[in-house]
């Protein structure tokens, strides 16, 4: 095992569980929770792992290759870093930390819009090679100020995010009352001071705010006003009309992230997108909606050669990602899984965390006896 691996984390709910015990539980219920009763977070990795897979024993195997070609580049494996707003608030320089990983590990890392890190540092950290997440601003010289600083920044994918028309209802953030900063209730300042690492680090970091949004946002929102100012400064409600001047304006590849249904994804060709991937937001959107995976067999079928088909939600482990490749995706990415990583690690939560997944993925390709990225449909079982 390479050397930046920490023996005492071999898997995600290792990380996890660090995680738990080393940030507040304001910051670890935002990270971790779904939303209403967590139905759709559960069955997004409950379903993933329905899926089995076939080895091939009698080949003339060699060994297997991770590397996967996306949107013209090659990547050291078929997974990415979800875009995740607040990051600092899990851990300070969280995104600064994952940009980097990400850079070393040549996967990519999706900046959000809503994070505590701005576009032009996510390009300084990964020599231009980070996308970018954008939630569509209401006011189109806002959206096109920001499409010009992703487009110096020499972004080369562009992430249009569909699947927040409305705020999640998220019963653990209502009774925290998450703010950023965190609003200092005797509750919270109970749990800062349980979590003294976490709390010298934020010192040392400084109150984390929205980098990218900066020349537009005021400061020092909690959840309530946050939710406001999202409301008026983005639409979440997108149509033909909204997107036409994005993909007009964008040179890049265009993404449309949060899609679930077949007939979303036949608009998103019409379109003009370059890719979607099907996402729910890690179940923190829709109770009621159903698991990407169960989504993705068909959409990849049907649309499979018009448009690269990504997933992401519920993905934990290296053979989750294996099972998703061979049920159809293109290419995989994964939210809180990093965010555990750097919660529970630090600095070295984002060389650990990608490191572990590529092992765990290409051991499972070493057990399929399947050489190839791409070859991994054919181990995929049809129940
Ligand atoms: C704490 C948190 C914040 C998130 N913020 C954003 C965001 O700002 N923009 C976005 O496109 N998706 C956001 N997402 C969704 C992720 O990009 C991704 O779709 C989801 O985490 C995938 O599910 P997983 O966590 O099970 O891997 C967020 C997810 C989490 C857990």
């Amino acid at each position: 095992m390479a050397n930046n691996f920490n023996s005492q984390y071999p898997s995600i709910e290792d990380l996890r569980a660090k995680a738990k015990k080393r940030i507040p539980d304001f910051a670890f219920e935002y990270l971790d929770g779904g939303c209403n009763e967590d139905v759709n977070l559960n069955i997004n990795t409950s379903d993933i792992r329905k899926i089995q897979l076939e080895p091939r024993y009698l080949q003339n195997y060699k060994e297997a290759d991770p590397t996967t070609k996306l949107f013209g580049k090659e990547y050291s494996a078929p997974f990415g870093i979800s875009p995740v707003g607040l990051q600092g608030l899990m851990w300070p320089n969280s995104p600064e930390i994952l940009a980097k990983a990400a850079f070393e590990h040549n996967i990519p890392f999706i900046l959000s819009t809503v994070t505590t890190m701005s576009i032009e540092r996510a390009s300084e950290l990964t020599q231009g090679n980070a996308w970018f997440q954008l939630y569509n601003p209401v006011e189109d010289e806002v959206r096109n100020d920001i499409l010009k600083r992703a487009e110096a920044a020499e972004c080369p994918v562009l992430v249009l995010l569909c699947d927040v028309p409305t705020f999640g209802y998220r019963p653990r953030d209502i009774r925290n009352g998450l703010a950023l900063p965190p609003k200092m209730s005797a509750k919270n300042i109970f749990q800062v001071l349980g979590k003294p690492s976490w709390a010298l680090n934020t010192l040392k970091h400084g109150v984390p705010t929205f980098e990218t949004l900066k020349p537009y946002t005021p400061e020092g929102l909690n959840l309530k006003q946050l939710g406001k100012f999202m409301d008026k400064t983005f639409s979440g409600k997108l149509n033909a009309e909204k997107i036409k001047p994005i993909r007009d304006k964008w040179k890049g590849k265009l993404v449309l992230k949060g899609v679930s249904a077949p007939r979303d994804v036949e608009d998103a060709i019409k379109m003009g997108f370059d890719g979607v991937i099907l996402s729910n937001h890690g179940g923190r959107q829709l109770d009621a909606a159903q698991s990407t995976i169960s989504t993705l067999p068909n959409i990849a079928n049907r649309y499979g050669d018009k448009i690269e088909i990504m997933m992401d939600s519920g993905l934990r482990s290296g053979p989750d990602i294996a099972r998703t490749m061979a049920a159809g995706a293109k290419f995989t990415f994964m939210g809180r899984s990093f965010m555990y990583g750097t919660a529970a690690l630090g600095n070295k939560g984002g060389d650990h965390t990608i490191t572990m997944l590529r092992t765990q993925f290409k051991q499972v390709m070493d057990q399929l006896c399947c050489e190839k990225v791409e070859e991994l449909p054919n181990h995929f079982i049809l129940n």
